[in-house]
């Protein structure tokens, strides 16, 4: 079974908590996004391998470390994953991004992929699956799916908030990923939405109702 984390830095607990309120506008809901995925991506990365590599200081030659592992990939999940990406890449800034969308069909109320872009070698690649919810893990599942089936197998999906619901529906269809979050909340309520949660994040995120 893949990690299930909870992050607990302060700094990231004391933005998500500005976040979730109703009285923080979007441009603030946007900066604070960032800057919440910036410190999950400094989290998130402290298991990436590292190597040996010999260099020249203006004093001596050393042996000190780089980054030795896969190249890396963000994905975020269309619409509100992408308030997740420039936080990632000021610490990636090498990564590529893939994108994934999905729309909710209104009769089943399952996802339905509509968008499938992703760098070329991405089954070579360590990837980030980034959406800032993971309420019924429906979008999430699909995302995973998709990329599965074009080769990736290093999947780590990474959020601002979980439902337990959406966390079991996740690990159950996918137990090999590792699943990172600032929350895990209440519960779903009638309407999808996480309790207590922080509302539509996409709709934060962009201004729209
Ligand atoms: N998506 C959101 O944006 N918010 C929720 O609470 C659930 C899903």
């Amino acid at each position: 079974m893949g990690k299930f984390q909870i992050i607990t830095h302060p700094l990231i607990q004391h933005k998500l908590t500005i976040l979730r309120q109703t009285k923080t506008g979007s441009k603030d809901f946007r900066e604070l996004v960032n800057e919440i995925a910036m410190l999950m991506g400094y989290e998130v990365t402290r298991e990436l391998p590292l190597e040996d590599v010999e260099i020249e200081t203006p004093i001596t030659q050393t042996v000190q470390k780089r980054l030795s592992g896969k190249k890396m990939a963000i994905v975020p999940i269309l619409r509100a994953g992408i308030g997740m990406v420039d936080g990632f890449l000021s610490l990636v800034p090498a990564a590529k991004v893939g994108h994934i969308g999905m729309y909710r069909d209104e009769e089943t109320l399952k996802p339905v992929e509509y968008l499938v872009k992703l760098p070329e070698d991405i089954d070579q690649r360590q990837i980030f699956v980034v959406d800032p919810m993971l309420a019924t893990g429906g979008s999430a599942i699909l995302a995973i799916d998709s990329l599965k089936k074009r080769g990736a197998s290093n999947i780590k999906f990474v959020c601002l908030v979980s439902a337990p619901e959406g966390v079991k529906a996740l690990q159950e269809a996918h137990p090999d990923i590792d699943i990172f979050t600032a929350a895990l909340d209440e519960k779903l309520n009638e309407n999808g939405y996480i309790v207590p949660g922080l509302g539509d994040a996409g709709d934060r995120l962009f201004g729209t109702k």
